[in-house]
């Protein structure tokens, strides 16, 4: 969601700020603001990206070394100027910068308004301003305990800073529910939502955690509690470096990402698989093999593509491991009554680790009992804090926001796990284990194959860059492929498509089927191919346009489609993991082809910290 940034030191506090809110911008870029000390509170805010807001501030006065900025995911309120953070309370000496959302707000909004209070923005972030100065004011406060008692009074998550013009030399920042870190520097503090606006300055971070708030000033830093008792950071060392948050000569950070996944693979299996063992080792969930042996039922949750990646683990697990697997959206599941117990496992699984609909299901499926399982992109974000155990992914940082390595990451992940429950759980010969392992060993090498077809899937994505709508098919594991790429292709492309499973094509879809109509289909050689080439040939009776991702060699399919992008052949469970190859460059190319903003498609937000 939002981004924010905050600093306090020697330097000059605009460029760190303005930098890091170019890092921070895949969160959101509707908006943009930063607020300056400098003899004044001087607040510039604007509705667009942050070049809007760079051009904006041209002869306006930047000096000054404390200071914060923010990037804008519009929640309450259309984005524009006035609702651009930061906002200021009602005598202007306040001001505060917002992730998240005070749920709260129009109660205490009604109250703040019957004592006078003049609201500019349709925000929740300006009611608490606004209450903090009611606090300050009738309490006869200072400004840390208004702060203190303020959040004590909101309902929701936050991640806030604040800056004030009679204490100059103060930053306070405080967070619920929405991911805040501090770089400590020598002489110099940091405050963001991720480490991505602070790793060049400093390696040094400090996780606030709920309900912490923290006071900085330039040498001093005291964080304390929302009851007011002093607590100890704990400093961790970053392992992200600089060169991982720049697109590397690509043109957008999306397809350096799709070319980065032989690589991410690579790490995430590293060190995790012994081929001639036929041994995988998950140092992560290790102290949990015996509950493995024990558990009823794994229930994943999860949201957007990750979701799909939980998709691709229920088809390896049940298979493999031979347990029955459910795969939830996490804001269904959190609203649910669901039927948890001491005897499920529930593998949450996200990119960030920090999307609010997945961690309300970790909560709940904890309170029943469950033991939770996370699969994790972000190093040291909320999820994998909130989970029993988990395995981290080591994709590296996502920065487009249409997740591309991520997904495969997870892929590889759940791959790993069914294999390590089908080894502890003795559902496989070890033979089979061998030879399965063998073969995801070569995968990165696959990967690297896969995307050879990048310039005949480009020429592909010219003949279609103007179709209005795509179908998406596939079977088994195939089916989960088809509707990520067609996620891929509607987040960044705004073609309206759809993933179905390739049989369920004649209970609906099939109808949208004419000489217009490009469906892709997932036909490589596996149990299901004979299967598909009848739905293929359903299509093509109808005179419908069929694309194919077909297994190397493959002569059959070929007869039938328009189009054929050809993958490496490979066991049937890793077929997702070539598969979505080709459809991430589809999508990109389409994409770039119609003048869309790759990186930053229009609405979505990287990290989805509100419901
Ligand atoms: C947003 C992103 C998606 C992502 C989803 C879940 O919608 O744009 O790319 O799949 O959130 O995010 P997570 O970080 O939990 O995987």
């Amino acid at each position: 969601m939002c981004g924010i940034v905050g600093y306090i030191g020697h330097r000059k506090a605009w460029e760190v700020i303005i930098k890091g809110l170019h890092r921070l911008e895949y969160r959101g870029y509707d908006s943009a603001g930063v607020a300056l000390m400098n003899g004044n509170l001087s607040i510039y805010k604007k509705a667009g990206k942050v070049s809007e807001l760079e051009r904006f501030v041209i002869d306006k006065n930047i000096e000054g070394s404390i200071g914060m900025g923010h990037t804008r995911w519009a929640t309450h309120g259309i984005p524009s100027d006035v609702n651009s953070h930061p906002h200021m309370s009602g005598d202007g000496k306040l001001a505060i910068i917002h992730n998240g959302i005070i749920e709260n707000y129009a109660v205490l909004k009604e109250e703040l308004v019957e004592r006078g209070h003049i609201f500019r923005s349709d925000t929740d972030t300006e009611v608490l301003i606004h209450l903090i100065e009611e606090i300050k004011k009738q309490d006869n406060l200072d400004l840390r305990d208004a702060v203190r008692v303020a959040l004590n009074a909101v309902i929701g998550a936050y991640a806030i800073v604040i800056l004030s013009k009679d204490e100059p030399d103060l930053l306070i920042a405080a967070r619920k529910g929405s991911p805040l870190l501090i770089g400590v520097g020598n002489g110099e503090y940091f405050v963001a939502s991720d480490a991505s606006p602070i790793v060049e300055y400093t390696k040094n971070v400090i996780y606030l955690k709920d309900n912490e708030i923290v006071y900085i000033e330039q040498n001093e830093l005291l964080i304390k509690n929302i009851d007011n008792v002093v607590q100890t950071p704990s400093i961790h060392e970053l392992e992200l470096k600089l060169e991982m948050l720049e697109k590397g000569g690509y043109d957008h950070f999306m397809l350096k990402e799709i070319f980065e996944q032989p690589r991410s693979i690579k790490d995430c299996l590293r060190g995790r698989i012994y081929p001639n063992e036929g041994n995988v080792q998950l140092g992560g969930i290790k102290d949990y093999t015996e509950k493995l042996k024990n558990i009823d039922r794994i229930v994943i949750v999860a949201c957007g593509t990750s979701w799909h990646a939980g998709l691709v683990g229920e088809y390896l697990i049940e298979e493999y491991a031979r347990m029955p697997v459910e795969v939830e959206y996490a804001s269904e599941f959190r609203y649910r009554n669901p039927i948890i117990s001491e005897k499920d496992l529930v593998i949450a699984i996200s990119q960030s680790g920090e999307t609010a609909d997945t961690m309300a299901a970790i909560e709940l499926a904890k309170s029943r009992g469950a033991t939770i399982f996370g699969i994790c992109n972000v190093v040291g974000s909320s999820i994998p804090r909130l989970t029993h155990a988990g395995v981290y992914t080591h994709a590296g940082p996502e920065i487009g926001v249409a997740s591309t390595k991520a997904f495969t990451a997870q892929v590889t992940v759940l791959t790993l796990m069914a294999l390590y429950m089908a080894q502890q759980r003795g559902t496989m010969k070890q033979s089979e284990l061998i030879g399965l392992l063998t073969g995801l060993d070569q995968i990165p090498r696959l990967v690297e194959k896969c995307l050879e077809s990048n310039l005949s899937v480009k020429a592909i994505a010219a003949e279609f860059k103007d179709s209005s709508n795509f179908l998406f098919l596939g079977r088994g594991t195939g089916f989960p492929v088809a509707l990520e790429g067609a996620l891929k292709l509607k987040e960044i492309s705004y073609i309206h498509a759809e993933g179905y499973p390739a049989a369920e094509m004649k209970h609906g879809p099939i109808a949208l089927i004419d000489e217009e109509m490009p469906v892709i289909f997932i036909a490589t050689k596996n149990s299901s191919y004979e299967k598909v080439i009848s739905n293929i040939q359903e299509v093509k009776a109808r005179k419908g346009i069929v694309i194919a991702i077909v297994t190397e060699g493959d002569t059959e399919v070929k007869k039938m489609a328009d189009f054929v992008i050809e993958i490496p052949d490979t066991d049937e469970i890793f077929l997702p993991l070539l598969a979505t190859i080709p459809l991430q460059l589809l999508a990109y190319h389409i994409a770039v082809m119609r003048g869309c903003n790759v990186d930053q498609p229009r609405n979505l937000a990287k990290s989805v910290t509100v419901e």
